[in-house]
Parts: C-alpha cells; sequence; structure tokens
C-alpha cells in the first residue's frame, strides 16, 4: 500500500526535534486531512491551528518541503504531484516565532503591523452619521488589498524579511498600509507610507515569492511599486531607492538599456562610488570583464521603447 511519510518538526517550548508518521496515501485529501489524521489517530501531542477549513480564517498556513502553503486549501495530490516525493518535511511558517510544534506566535506581528496605521482615518467629507459615498471604481482599488486573510505566507516566504527582521515590514504588513492609502475614505495616505519608507521599503528584492505564494493573489510586488512612487511624489527622492529608480529609469529611456558604469555614480554619487566600487572596477578592468571606454549604444527599437513609456505615463494608477 502507498505510504505518505510526514517528517514534522516538533518545538515542547525548550527543545525541537523531527518526528516521523506515515499515513497511508488516500486521493481527493487536503494537507489538514492528513495533520488531522495524524492528530486523531497517532498522536494527540501534535499542535497545529486551523478553523474555516475553507480559506477564510488564514489559521492554517504551515511550510512544506520548504514552501508555505495553506494547509485547508492544498491539495495532497497537487504537494505530492509538484514535488515528486512521497517524503513531505512539516515546519511552522518561516520568519515567526514558534509557540509550538506548527503554530506560530501572530502577537509580536499585529504589534508592529500598527506602525503603519492599519485602519481609515476619515476623511473630512464623511461623518458617523451621513457615512461615505464610494463609487465601484474606488472601491475596486481597495478589493483586492482587502482580501488578505492574515495567513503569514507571504513573511514566511519574504527574502527581505528573513535578513532583515527588525528593519523590515512584513509584506501582509505592507499590504495594510497599502490598503489604507489607496482608500478613498482615507483622508491621509501619508501617515499609512511614511513608516513603510522608515522601515526599508526600497529593501525589497523584488523574488516575488510573496505573490507567487499568496493564496488570494495579492499582487504584494505592484503595490510596493506604488508606495515606493508614493514615497517620490512626497518628495522622498534623496535617499538611495529612489535616486536608483531615476537612473534606472533613464538609461533605459534614454538608450533602452542599462549603463552598468553610470549607474552607481548616479545612484550612490561620485564620491561614495569611488571609495566603495573603484578597486572592484579596477579588477575587473585589469581581467578584461568591463572596458571603461565602452558607451553603451541606443538599442535597435529604441522608438518602441520610447512609445512604452509614453503609453506608461498615460496608463491610471491605483
Ligand atoms: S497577503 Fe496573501 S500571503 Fe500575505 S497574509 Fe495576506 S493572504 Fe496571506
Ligand atoms: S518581492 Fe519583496 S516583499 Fe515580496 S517576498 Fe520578495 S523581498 Fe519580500
Ligand atoms: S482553516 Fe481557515 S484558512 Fe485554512
Amino acid at each position: 500500500m502507498r505510504k505518505i511519510t510526514f517528517t514534522i518538526k516538533r518545538f515542547d517550548g525548550n527543545k525541537d526535534w523531527l518526528q516521523r508518521y506515515d499515513l497511508p496515501y488516500e486521493n481527493g485529501k487536503t494537507l489538514l486531512w492528513a495533520l488531522t489524521k495524524i492528530r486523531e489517530e497517532q498522536d494527540p501531542t501534535l499542535n497545529f491551528t486551523s478553523a474555516c477549513r475553507h480559506a477564510i480564517c488564514g489559521s492554517c498556513a504551515i511550510r512544506v518541503n520548504g514552501n508555505s502553503f495553506l494547509t485547508c486549501k492544498t491539495a495532497l495530490d497537487e504537494i505530492l504531484d509538484t514535488f515528486k516525493t512521497d517524503d513531505l518535511k512539516c515546519e511552522p511558517l518561516g520568519n515567526f516565532d514558534v509557540v509550538r510544534d506548527l503554530v506560530i506566535d501572530w502577537k509580536p506581528k499585529l504589534e508592529k503591523m500598527k506602525v503603519v496605521k492599519p485602519w481609515i482615518i476619515p476623511k473630512e467629507s464623511g461623518s458617523p452619521t451621513t457615512g461615505f459615498k464610494q463609487s465601484e471604481q474606488e472601491f475596486q482599488k481597495i478589493a483586492s488589498p482587502t482580501d488578505c486573510i492574515l495567513c503569514g505566507i507571504c513573511a514566511s516566504e519574504c527574502t527581505q524579511l528573513a535578513m532583515n527582521q527588525e528593519g523590515y515590514l512584513e509584506p501582509f504588513i505592507l499590504n495594510r498600509a497599502y490598503r489604507f492609502a489607496v482608500d478613498s475614505r482615507d483622508g491621509a495616505p501619508e501617515e499609512h507610507i511614511r513608516p513603510v519608507l522608515e522601515n526599508d521599503l526600497w529593501k525589497c528584492v523584488h523574488c516575488m515569492q510573496c505573490v507567487s505564494q499568496c493564496p488570494k493573489d495579492i499582487n504584494l510586488s505592484a503595490e510596493v511599486a506604488y508606495l515606493r512612487q508614493e514615497t517620490m511624489k512626497m518628495g522622498e527622492t534623496q535617499n538611495l531607492g529612489a535616486r536608483h529608480a531615476y537612473a534606472f529609469h533613464d538609461d533605459v529611456k534614454n538608450k533602452g538599456r542599462l549603463n552598468e558604469m553610470t549607474l552607481p555614480m548616479k545612484t550612490e554619487g561620485v564620491v561614495k562610488t569611488a571609495m566603495k566600487r573603484v578597486p572592484f572596477a579596477l579588477r575587473m578592468i585589469s581581467k578584461g570583464k568591463i572596458n571603461p571606454l565602452h558607451m553603451p549604444k541606443e538599442v535597435e527599437g529604441i522608438a518602441g521603447v520610447r512609445k512604452i513609456y509614453e503609453y506608461a505615463k498615460g496608463v491610471d494608477q491605483p
């Protein structure tokens, strides 16, 4: 009989260990079904959380073979097929403190979230008695970010957060900042956006891990792009991230490609680049890897690139 092996990372509050459970394969089941079966039939001490079983409450996310999933929404067959194995290693979500076994601690994250003021700061045009009117178009701007169920998967997958837990905000916190900043009833978007800027907004590395694993298909990367753009509109243009964005934009618009010799100078300034990068650049030149006299020419089809820029200018922003 086909068996699926679950190797589960256990934690009792002091020490952790790996524990193995074998389960007879059944088709058409979910990951949550498997965990529940293990707890009911093999080990009542196994801790994990779940509630709605319909991808609504966000409480059942764990990591399986290094990727994060909602256990109630994820078919066991899909996981076995994805990883091409009957051995599954289950761990709690990454970038969270662990309470017991697969149960993570949300309290510090929810405290941290308060920095972006995840509530509406009402415009004067509304009142508790008259309320606010919102058009269909205005509602559409908040429809997707409001879908977030706080499952924590994006934080578990976030590459920047893994390196920078203190400085960076969890992607679902960025989503909350975005959700209230674009709400037509909110009168102070800057109060949601500025704390994001002050918490390493420009350090998102665009790995798209948060986007690819989000069970609600929220485009967190596009939200990061919007938040960055808004900080520039707020006049925050003299930081590394904004200067890099301008330099990148100008190179591509003018030539259709980057000039890797001048990009660091435009981003970090000539003096800093000289101090930080010249020794490395000299080594590259001596090995024939770069030619300091080479100035990139316009790409063939630069007219098309410029048309894309013109088109992008006219596209409606969220
Ligand atoms: S943004 Fe997506 S992955 Fe992140 S907590 Fe919300 S629903 Fe989960
Ligand atoms: S795209 Fe940015 S926010 Fe999303 S996982 Fe990567 S580093 Fe984190
Ligand atoms: S149990 Fe509620 S989202 Fe999975």
